[in-house]
């Protein structure tokens, strides 16, 4: 294995002093032209290669961000983090990323070791059920900066990126509601995850503001994946009235909607409207194409990259909440329902007069 070049053997050969290769290579003064280029092709001719490692000890800091996102799998957070990535690598950072499939623990074991590694600052999307609001604290004083995306742990008041969740679920809401929908059911995210406790919030406001009540049943919990909300859907067109709309407050579980429809018999849109939160790519290919709620996760992961460089570069505000805007995506999964509709179904009657909000 060749020996590593010395910053030493580069200043000999160029003819200046280590100071000036060090300006030059750390770009942390200006070199005068001609002192420049010396030092450049001597580090060409000599093949040196900077050691990350060595700079990083040199500074207590690297230039890595620590990314933690809480699914891989959700095609959500591989556009987050492209959109962090962009931004990172304009401004030379190298983006260090874990994926903690909502475990908590392996949550708390990724943060302290990026913690090791020194990075310039960290991004974390928290998984379900986290508490790294405990250790995001023990930064507040000494650490690199923080920025939440999509959802803001609980008992922790630092920066964070979400989207305008209640507004978003309000709109698809409002929008069976005007359709002539009143048998309508939610399916939420895991409702310890502040974006879902606010999805859920615009659409019980959307009902409220129709005088709209609905069985306590037709709110099912589920947790932002497929498979729990093909099974929430299953309970749900198991009812009676059986649901005329189902609202699916992430496009995965909308996705486990349609699955569970078409098991069923229960044809979408004309006995089963369905709308969905997120607008993934995917959702104008099924069928019928899926009606969501847009949220840019792109936007969402630049806007945290550009506020965190910032905080890196000594932003000193107070810490900031930015909302991203959405907007509903009409396709052909929602249509009027049909009277047949509301009266079909099987298991359980309720009484409409029971009903709670
Ligand atoms: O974490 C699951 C969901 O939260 C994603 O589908 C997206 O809606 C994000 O806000």
């Amino acid at each position: 294995m060749s020996v590593p070049v010395t910053m030493r053997q580069i200043a000999e050969r160029a003819e200046v002093s280590i100071g000036t290769v060090s300006h030059v290579i750390n770009g942390t003064a200006k070199v005068r032209e001609k002192l420049r280029i010396r030092v450049v092709e001597a580090i060409r001719n000599l093949g040196y290669q900077p050691s990350q490692l060595a700079r990083g000890l040199r500074r207590n800091q690297t230039s890595m961000l620590g990314m933690i996102i809480p699914d891989v799998t959700n095609p959500f957070f591989p556009a987050v983090v492209r959109g962090v990535e962009d931004v990172a690598y304009k401004r030379s950072f190298r983006v260090i990323l874990c994926n903690t499939d909502n475990d908590p623990h392996k949550e708390t074991s990724y943060f302290n070791e990026l913690r090791s590694y020194r990075p310039a600052g960290l991004l974390v999307i928290p998984a379900a059920e986290s508490h790294i609001a405990v250790q995001l604290r023990s930064l507040a004083t000494s650490g690199p900066p923080v920025v939440c995306i999509d959802r803001r742990p609980t008992g922790w008041d630092g920066d964070v990126v979400v989207v305008a969740n209640d507004a978003g679920s309000y709109a698809a809401t409002r929008y069976l509601l005007r359709m002539g929908h009143r048998n309508l059911a939610v399916i939420t995210g895991p409702l310890h995850l502040a974006n879902a406790v606010e999805r859920l919030k615009g659409f019980r406001r959307a009902l409220d503001e129709a005088r709209v009540s609905i069985e306590p049943e037709y709110i099912q919990e589920a947790r932002f994946d497929r498979t729990s909300g093909y099974h929430a859907a299953l309970r749900l067109l198991r009812m009676l009235p059986r649901p005329t709309a189902i609202f699916a407050c992430n496009d995965l579980m909308a996705l486990g909607v349609l699955l569970a429809a078409r098991e069923l018999n229960v044809s979408c849109p004309e006995e089963l409207s369905i709308v969905g939160f997120d607008n993934l790519d995917f959702t104008e290919f099924t069928a019928p194409a899926l009606t969501t709620v847009h949220q840019s996760g792109y936007q969402l992961g630049a806007t945290a990259a550009r506020l965190l460089v910032e905080r890196i570069d000594g932003l000193k505000e107070r810490p900031k909440k930015l909302v991203l805007p959405i907007e509903l995506k009409i396709r052909h999964s929602s249509s009027p329902p049909v009277a047949r509709a509301a009266a079909n179904g099987r298991g359980k009657r309720y009484s409409p007069s029971t009903s709670v909000r």
